[in-house]
């Protein structure tokens, strides 16, 4: 087991109605001037919005309001609630909404709190360092990105075709409210991306160069069978609230750091999904289940051990004929999985057709041209990236 620090100082107010407490907690973090941030109209549509404001109002909490992020939310709206929140005196961002909110409220964090960093984006490219963030609160509405929890903050830099991350513990939210009830109105394709999304935070660091850990690979596939039972069933009755409500704390746990503890992340399958949502702007579920079995190929003879005890222990394949053909039935049942929540399995069936040329611009991107390697379970270089880009597609 490698040494690790687990620190999760999200407060999480989970279950029915917890919303209406939204100003208690505003209020409880010392806020003075919120800002509410939003997507594209859920939230507005759904009435939870004026519901947030009467909860600040009751509490005497003055706000002021940015709607309008996209999923892959994008760099200029982050700019915009920047220069808004610093005209208006904000201390304090409320996102309302799932991981594209959320990400974009972290973004504005950033810019409030570090006003001697010209460029937010610097952050995001590795040109300047921050540890501070304004704080950043959180009404979820989807269960997927877990960014709720997480300290990542993933953004588009539209001219550039550009998504990328950026992580510091500052950036956690200091609450999280969850009710699952509030997820009912998601589209199914969202759910999906979600349960997809979920799954890929946990196999992320599932699939560790590290080798067996007891506790936390158990953990991770306890996470996983539950989500491959109550995503079915939350796909089948988007109402069923325990279905929702295991989803919902799945989605944190998958990514507050806890299946991580001791091992070492790959995210190969996330790099190489950010670029292709970076130019082709797909949901990022969706992309991460077209190139996931194609990674897997490429990769699994590093350690065939490793995914023939994923196969046993999430799919129960049985032991029978070697280890490697065990770990190719873990693979297809993976992808058999997404295919029956109808999600991609190849890039093609998110409708883009990459052309050879199309592939060695991914690769290029993911590979920072040329300067940068992704994954731990294997290694990836360019050339590898382009091969896996082109097996998915
Ligand atoms: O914009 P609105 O109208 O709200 O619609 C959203 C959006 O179209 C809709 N939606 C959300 N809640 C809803 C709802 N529709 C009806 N009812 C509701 N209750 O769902 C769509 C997708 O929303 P989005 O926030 O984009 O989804 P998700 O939570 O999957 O976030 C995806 C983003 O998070 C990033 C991804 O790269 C992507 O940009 N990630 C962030 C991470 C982090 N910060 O730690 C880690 C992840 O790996 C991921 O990369
Ligand atoms: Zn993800």
């Amino acid at each position: 087991m490698e040494n690790f620090i687990y620190y999760t100082p999200t407060k999480v107010i989970f279950g029915k109605d917890e919303e209406k407490k939204v100003g208690e907690l505003v209020k409880e973090f010392g806020a003075k001037k919120v800002l509410i941030h939003y997507g594209g109209g859920s939230a507005v549509r759904s009435g939870l919005i004026d519901r947030v404001k009467k909860s600040l109002s009751e509490e005497g909490i003055s706000y002021i309001e940015l709607g309008g992020v996209k999923p892959n939310p994008r760099l200029s709206l982050i700019y915009e609630g920047i220069k808004l929140a610093k005209e208006n005196g904000v201390d304090f961002v409320l996102a309302v909404g799932g991981g594209s909110v959320i990400d974009s409220a972290k973004g504005i964090g950033y810019g409030i709190a570090n006003p001697e960093i010209e460029d937010v984006w610097d952050l995001y490219i590795g040109k300047a360092k921050t540890k501070k963030c304004a704080p950043v609160g959180v009404v979820l509405t989807i269960a997927a990105a877990g960014s709720e929890m997480s300290g990542g903050s993933v953004v588009t830099k539209e001219d550039e075709q550009l998504k990328r991350s950026y992580n510091t513990d500052n950036a956690r939210p200091k609450f999280a409210i969850m009710n699952p009830e509030l997820t009912y109105t998601l589209p199914k394709y969202q759910i999906a991306c979600g349960i997809v999304d979920i799954m890929m935070h946990t196999m992320e660091r599932y699939f560790s160069p590290v080798g067996n850990l007891e506790i936390t690979d158990r953990v991770a596939e306890g996470l996983l069978r539950t989500m491959i039972k109550y995503g079915k069933l939350s796909l089948e009755n988007p109402e069923n609230y325990e279905a929702r409500a295991e989803i919902m704390w799945a989605g944190s746990l998958a990514h507050n750091g806890l299946t991580g503890c001791g091992g070492i992340g790959d995210w190969a399958t996330h790099q190489l999904e950010h670029d292709l949502g970076g130019v082709y702007d797909i949901a990022h579920g969706a992309g991460l289940a077209a190139i996931w079995g194609s990674w897997a190929r490429y990769v699994y003879k590093e350690n065939p051990e490793r995914f023939s005890k994923f196969a046993e222990n999430v799919f129960e394949i049985e032991k029978v004929g070697t280890v490697e053909e065990i770990a190719i039935k873990g693979i297809e049942a993976m992808e058999n999985f997404y295919k029956e929540i109808e999600m991609p399995i190849s890039i093609s069936e998110t409708g883009i057709n990459l052309s050879d040329d199309d592939v060695l611009m991914l690769a290029e991107k993911c590979s920072n041209n040329g300067t940068r390697f992704i994954g731990a379970f294997k290694k990836l270089y360019k050339d590898d990236m382009a091969k896996i880009y082109s097996m998915a597609r």
